[in-house]
């Protein structure tokens, strides 16, 4: 549709940051390093900002995006904080948690941000890029992970320029992100916390934080708009709980399952998490037509890597 236009990849800094304030001023869009993966931010508060976003992902305009915002006074000027959220907010923030909250009377957040809902998924990020921005673009930013529409979410900038190149201008280059999956989305009912998403904080810390049951901890259980079945997905089939490569198979290990490229040798989930997007990226690009992953455990972080898997996995 739109004829592409240059990508400028710049390591982050006090001059990219700059640049990237004033293109965020402008309205444009503009790649940049959480802790979790790359966000495409936006201003939050502009109905046509956030509209380049979903054009620049080709992303269906009925999945809403998380704000970022710097603190939790911020925060509150954006959605209603009920006391559990207070805790939660305390536990985990700056970091990789999200939380679905009503919206507050006069949020300024433009309606395409949580594409029509009542209420809106906000988060204080941890990566001092990320708050680099925050503070000089001076405002709430959208920021959906920075790939097209259903592929692979970015760990690098690399991953960034190669979904989104020619059509976003600027990647505020920061190197791999440290988490490697997506922030946990949460939603606060009146007894209980739901996980929308599994991620980096687990369910039992949530509880932990809380004293509250978590619910719909498996990932079966995913009520966010837009988990659609098969997001995340490389562009070759995968196999799950492989032990070994069939023929033309990229095998991704993990454990005692040693792969072309293995997520954590001493089956450590924390460095899995980190590489599996990454690997995803890698397996893709092999050259080989199919990809195999090892069995990761289901439980603490390998809930929100198997959750990813499988959605990678899913037919589509
Ligand atoms: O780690 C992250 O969360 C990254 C980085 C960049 O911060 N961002 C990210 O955004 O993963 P995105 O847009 O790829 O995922 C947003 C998820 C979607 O599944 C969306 O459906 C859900 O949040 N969501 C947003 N607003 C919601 C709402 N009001 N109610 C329920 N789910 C919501
Ligand atoms: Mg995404």
């Amino acid at each position: 549709q739109n004829p592409p236009i240059d990508t400028e990849s710049c390591p982050y800094g006090e001059a990219a940051i700059g640049r990237a304030a004033d293109l965020i001023r402008d309205g444009h869009p503009v790649a940049i390093a959480t802790e979790t993966v790359y966000g495409l931010a936006g201003d939050a508060t502009s109905d046509s900002a956030v509209a380049r976003i979903y054009a620049a992902k080709g992303r269906p305009s009925f999945n809403p995006l998380i704000v970022h915002v710097p603190d939790i006074e911020t925060a509150k000027v954006i959605a209603e904080f009920p006391p559990v959220a207070q805790k939660l907010a305390a536990a985990f923030w700056p970091g990789p948690l999200t939380m679905v909250l009503p919206l507050a009377a006069n949020s300024p957040v433009a309606s395409l941000v949580t594409a029509g809902l009542p209420t809106v998924a906000i988060r204080v990020p941890a990566h001092p890029a990320m708050r680099a921005l925050l503070s000089v673009a001076g405002r709430p930013l959208a920021a959906p992970s920075a790939n097209a529409s259903g592929a692979i979410s970015p760990t690098t900038a690399e991953h960034v320029i190669a979904s989104l190149g020619g059509r976003i201008p600027l990647v505020v280059d920061a190197g791999p992100t440290a988490r490697g999956i997506e922030s946990t989305i949460v939603a606060i009912e009146d007894d209980h916390i739901r996980l929308l998403r599994p991620g980096p904080i687990t369910g039992d810390e949530l509880s932990a934080a809380t004293g509250l049951a978590v619910t719909g901890a498996q990932s079966d259980a995913i009520e966010a708009p837009g988990q659609l079945a098969s997001h995340y997905a490389p562009s070759h089939p995968l196999r799950l709980n492989a032990t070994e490569a069939r023929a033309d198979e990229w095998l991704i290990g993990f454990g005692p399952v040693q792969g072309d490229e293995t997520l954590s040798a001493s089956g450590d989930l924390v460095e899995a998490a980190a590489r599996l997007f990454a690997a995803l990226h890698k397996a893709d690009a092999s050259g080989r037509k199919k990809i195999s992953v090892a069995p990761i455990p289901e439980h603490g972080l390998g809930i929100a890597i198997n959750d990813r898997l499988r959605r990678a996995a899913a037919p589509r």
